[in-house]
């Protein structure tokens, strides 16, 4: 599907954005695992999280999934089903990463998973690699890419320092940990905590140590079972993060909006872009804070001139999905802006430094293309064109942003990418143009 983005008159008004993806597919996996019933408030309605309703009613769980609420009623713990046919995670990378952390401690069971071609190409052995150390078996497609088999066994705790900075990977080895004597995840840089605080409120014993600079060791013991009645999901930063930048870049723009969610591991992008002196005020959760929950807070976004700024590789794991927008809004911004330590970019739904690189030149932008990361000159603008969003949600959503805020607006190839996060974008842009 192409569809074009005209440049756009001031974006104004309040609304409330999509369900946060990171939570809600947290929220159906612990759901699962636990053993009363779990209500989700406000659970994300969309592609990349009905992959995982659908998962986890095919491990035995019973979902009922309505409009403003789901609730599923799971097997607990050790007690997840075989289903009948493989597991299909759809595009969904965090899906994938996660559920085999569950899935190892299946003791004599094995699961198959597989997805959609992005997934195809996306790494596994970095979840291979804890979970056989820890007396899980995978078997994966050239040693680390989908189709794979997850064999269940008896779990042995460990103590795994993360040699990349990913929230998936620690997340899997948390909860693989709920079934061992004691495992312990060392990431020298933070990454998301959403399944920490999560598995905290479902009383599982969960300990933290450390600090932002220096990093966290979380460790987890044994769980008999997971317990909590109702999780609430913040609207979604990375979503919220689409229409701020529009915001900031369109002329005479004004927005508000609600209820976002504002965990300092996630708020990396705010932070980006306070530092190019755009104005978006809220009340962020500040640096180092934990706890069971996740704090929301309404964003005020006023239209404003930016300057350049460097990206440096301690902050990127908390701003990973919305540093293409800081390469668009690198284009309009006054001086350099330089994204380093961003490799993994390479490995999500699309190659992100690839993709964003291609993208952005074809609309005018002089754009570089690092190792890991970018470099962007800003000119002030961007004339438009065509971009192909190669089935990746954020960068379809990326274009429609810049053509919202170019001179002679954009065509965005393949726009129902959007659908994996964001399946309202239009509806809720027509909203703020009204
Ligand atoms: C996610 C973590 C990030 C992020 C992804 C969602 C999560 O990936 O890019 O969109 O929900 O844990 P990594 O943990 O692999 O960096």
């Amino acid at each position: 599907m192409n569809t074009r983005f005209e440049p756009s008159g001031p974006l104004r008004g309040r609304l409330r954005v999509p369900a946060d993806k990171s939570i809600s597919h947290r929220a159906a996996i612990v759901a699962a695992m636990a053993s009363e019933p779990v209500r989700i408030r406000n659970y994300l309605h969309a592609s990349d999280t009905s992959s995982t309703l659908a998962a986890v009613r095919e491990l035995g769980s019973i979902v009922q999934a309505g409009r403003d609420e789901v609730v599923i009623r799971g097997v607990g713990l050790r007690h997840a089903q075989i289903p009948p046919a493989r597991i299909d995670v759809g595009n969904a990378g965090t899906l994938m990463r996660l559920l085999p952390g569950w899935l190892a401690m299946q003791q004599d069971k094995a699961f198959k998973l597989d997805g959609d071609e992005s997934i195809r190409r996306r790494p596994v052995d970095r979840i291979a690699e804890p979970l056989e150390l820890m007396g899980a078996r995978i078997e994966a497609r050239e040693g680390r890419f989908p189709p794979f088999t997850v064999h269940g066994a008896p779990l042995i705790g460990i103590e795994y320092r993360l040699p990349v900075a990913s929230a998936q990977v620690k997340s899997c080895v948390l909860l693989a940990g709920l079934a061992t004597d004691g495992t312990t995840v060392i990431e020298p840089t933070p990454t998301r905590d959403h399944t920490e605080r999560l598995l905290v409120r479902a009383g599982a014993p969960l300990q933290r140590e450390g600090d932002a600079e220096a990093g966290f060791q979380t460790s987890v013991g044994n769980a008999d079972e997971l317990e909590l009645d109702e999780i609430a999901v913040s609207g979604d930063l990375s979503s919220a993060a689409f229409l701020i930048t529009a915001g900031v870049l369109v002329n005479g723009s004004r927005l508000v909006l609600e209820d976002v969610g504002v965990n300092w591991t996630r708020a990396g992008f705010l932070r980006i872009l306070e530092r190019m002196g755009a104005i978006v005020l809220g009340d962020v959760e500040p640096i180092g804070s934990f706890g069971p929950a996740e704090p929301v807070c309404d964003l005020d976004v006023s239209h404003g001139p930016i300057e350049g700024t460097v990206v440096e590789p301690q902050e990127v794991p908390l701003a990973i999905d919305e540093l293409p927008l800081v390469a668009l809004l690198g284009c309009f911004a006054e001086g350099d802006t330089v994204v380093r330590g961003a490799g993994e970019l390479r490995v999500k739904e699309s190659d992100r430094i690839a993709t964003v690189v291609e993208g952005l030149r074809g609309l005018g932008a002089e754009i570089e293309a690092s190792a890991d990361g970018f470099v962007v000159r800003g000119t002030g603008g961007l004339r438009g064109g065509r971009l192909h969003a190669h089935g990746d949600h954020r960068l379809a959503l990326l274009g429609a942003v810049a053509g919202l805020a170019s001179t002679e607006g954009v065509e965005v190839v393949g726009m129902e990418a959007a659908d994996v996060s964001y399946p309202d974008f239009a509806a809720d842009l027509a909203a703020l143009l009204s």
